[in-house]
Parts: structure tokens; C-alpha cells; sequence
């Protein structure tokens, strides 16, 4: 079909640093992308805990936050935008329930993680929320705009 309004579509991914830590960036990289989905950001940086504070304000106040902002402040992250047909809901299904022990194996934290607090990739659970956290971690300027040939066949 036509590949624009298919790809149209944008969720932002993170690996925290637990997963860059582990050496896990190629292979995570590599599950979207066999997948079909296009990267079209990507940034390796040491956020502030006000940042991760920022990112995570949904859950300012539970009883995890402060380990969870310490913990995405402690180290690199890298963030990416994916974009394609269905990235947001098949992005969080590729990445698994929250806790580790209940995410099926095949899925990344089922593969990789074991601890909730140390549970590997953060994905947009919705596309409002996709919106908001491609706009705190990306300026408009940083997603790049092209075609893939694989797409006649992904699409
Ligand atoms: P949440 O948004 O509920 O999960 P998800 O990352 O799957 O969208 O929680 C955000 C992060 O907070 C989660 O990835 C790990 C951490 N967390 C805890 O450490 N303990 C908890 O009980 C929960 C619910 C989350
Ligand atoms: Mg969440």
C-alpha cells in the first residue's frame, strides 16, 4: 500500500541504563527494526534526575519514584522515535509486561530482565503519550523524514 499514511504513526522507546549497561542496544535495535519499523531519532545521553523526573511525572508521589528517576539518571539512556503501522500498542507487546517475571518470554523484558526496577526499555503506552515524550526527549528538527525500499514489502 501506500507507505505514508502507514507509517505515519511515531512512538518513543528508551533503553535505560540497565539494558546499555548489558550490551543489549543491538539486539533491541535490531527486534524493531527486523519488525518492519523505521528509526527515524536516536541519542545516547546521561538525563538529569529533574529529566527523568519530567518523563515519569504520571507517577510523581507512588512509592517507586525517586528509585526509579535515580535509576534512569544513573547512566546513559538511549532514545529513539519508531515510527510505522501499529508501533505504539505492538512496540509495548515487544517489550513486555512491566514486571519481568510476568512478561512473556520472547518479549524483551521477558528475555532480559528480571527485577521491575531494573526492567530494561521504557515504551509510550499510548499515542497521547508518545506525542508528549517524543516532544520532551526530541526537538521537531531531530526526526529525520525518508523512505525505505524494504517498506514495498513491509507494506
Ligand atoms: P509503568 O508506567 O507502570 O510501567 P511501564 O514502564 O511498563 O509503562 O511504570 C514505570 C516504571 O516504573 C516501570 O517501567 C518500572 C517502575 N516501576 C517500579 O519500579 N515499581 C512498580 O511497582 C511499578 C508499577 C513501576
Ligand atoms: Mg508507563
Amino acid at each position: 500500500g501506500t507507505v505514508s499514511a502507514e507509517e505515519a504513526e511515531r512512538t518513543f522507546i528508551a533503553i535505560k541504563p540497565d539494558g546499555v549497561q548489558r550490551g543489549l542496544i543491538a539486539d533491541i535495535i535490531a527486534r524493531f527494526e527486523r519488525k518492519g519499523y523505521k528509526l527515524v531519532a536516536v541519542k545516547i545521553l546521561v538525563p538529569t534526575k529533574e529529566f527523568a523526573g519530567k518523563h515519569y511525572a504520571e507517577h510523581e508521589g507512588r512509592p517507586f519514584f525517586e528509585g526509579l528517576t535515580d535509576f534512569l539518571s544513573s547512566g546513559p539512556v538511549l532514545a529513539m522515535v519508531w515510527e510505522g503501522q501499529g508501533v505504539v500498542t505492538y512496540g509495548r507487546k515487544m517489550i513486555g509486561a512491566t514486571k519481568p517475571l510476568e512478561s512473556a518470554p520472547g518479549t524483551i523484558r521477558g528475555d532480559f530482565g528480571i527485577q521491575v526496577g531494573r526492567n530494561i526499555i521504557h515504551g509510550s503506552d499510548s499515542p497521547d503519550s508518545a506525542k508528549k515524550e517524543i516532544g520532551l526527549w526530541f526537538t521537531p528538527e531531530d526526526l529525520v523524514s525518508y523512505g525505505l525500499d524494504i517498506h514495498k514489502w513491509v507494506y
